[in-house]
């Protein structure tokens, strides 16, 4: 499975079959996190076999949660963007390794999480649950791409491309509340959703650049 075919067929699951996650799959993650980490600063961390990273709360509506990965790093500005970003990565890379997936941004235990951290000093906001669902999870509700989008002439196919791909992205309460404003290759995006926008923000970057392809436009702060 593509990280594209990943995008299209990830859907939140919070019920899980009991059923562990394979060393070597589980290694592939780890790669992948360790690659990610290095390049971005971050201290994502997969935890398998324990359930201590959900609160109360995610424990009562969910089933069967025995893996997860930390949201970590260190305690900037840019920290929950890139959470964001770097999670949209692990989270569809688990897809295309057959794992389902869980944005926990609310309902997570920092305490019962953080111990399981090789680096101290660091803020948690946020797991994955990951697993073998119980269902693959349904499509979300969502918004129209005229709802989000506007585009300075005639959109380009990649553009479209890119709203497309932010459509199907995970947002906190589902609240989408994406702007996408696109000139030339310039696009910006702007994300207002309170608590949650840096993170969605991050999420939503990394799901237009894959739909559009990095190399066909340029972020910019405004037109
Ligand atoms: C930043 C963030 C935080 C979230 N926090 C929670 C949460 O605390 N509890 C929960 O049940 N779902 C949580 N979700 C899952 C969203 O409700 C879910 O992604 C959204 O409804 C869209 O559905 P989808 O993931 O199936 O596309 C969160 C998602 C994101 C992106």
């Amino acid at each position: 499975m593509t990280m594209q075919e990943a995008i299209r067929e990830r859907h939140s699951v919070r019920k899980y079959l009991d059923k562990p996650i394979p060393t070597e799959i589980a290694a592939q993650l780890q790669q992948r996190l360790k690659e990610n980490n290095h390049a971005s600063g971050l201290c994502l961390t997969l935890v398998t076999g324990r359930s201590d990273g959900l609160g109360a709360m995610a424990k009562l509506i969910s089933k069967h949660v025995n893996n997860y990965i930390i949201l970590a790093g260190p305690d900037t500005p840019e920290l929950d963007e890139k959470l964001g970003y770097w999670g949209a990565d692990a989270m569809l890379f688990a897809q295309t390794l057959g794992l389902n997936s869980w944005w926990v941004g609310g309902m997570f235990s920092a305490k019962g999480s953080e111990k399981h951290l090789a680096c101290t000093g660091l803020r948690v906001n946020g797991v994955i649950a990951l697993g073998y669902g119980v269902t693959q999870g349904l499509p979300h509700k969502s918004k129209t791409a005229a709802d989000i989008s506007s585009y300075d002439g005639t959109a380009p196919q990649w553009f479209q491309d890119g709203v497309s791909s932010l459509l199907l992205a995970p947002t906190a309460l589902n609240k989408q509340a994406y702007r996408v404003y696109g000139k030339g290759n310039k696009v910006v995006l702007i994300c207002d959703s309170g608590h949650f926008a840096g993170i969605d923000l991050g999420i939503g970057k990394y799901h237009f650049e894959a739909g559009a392809g990095k190399n066909n436009f340029e972020w910019v702060r405004y037109l």
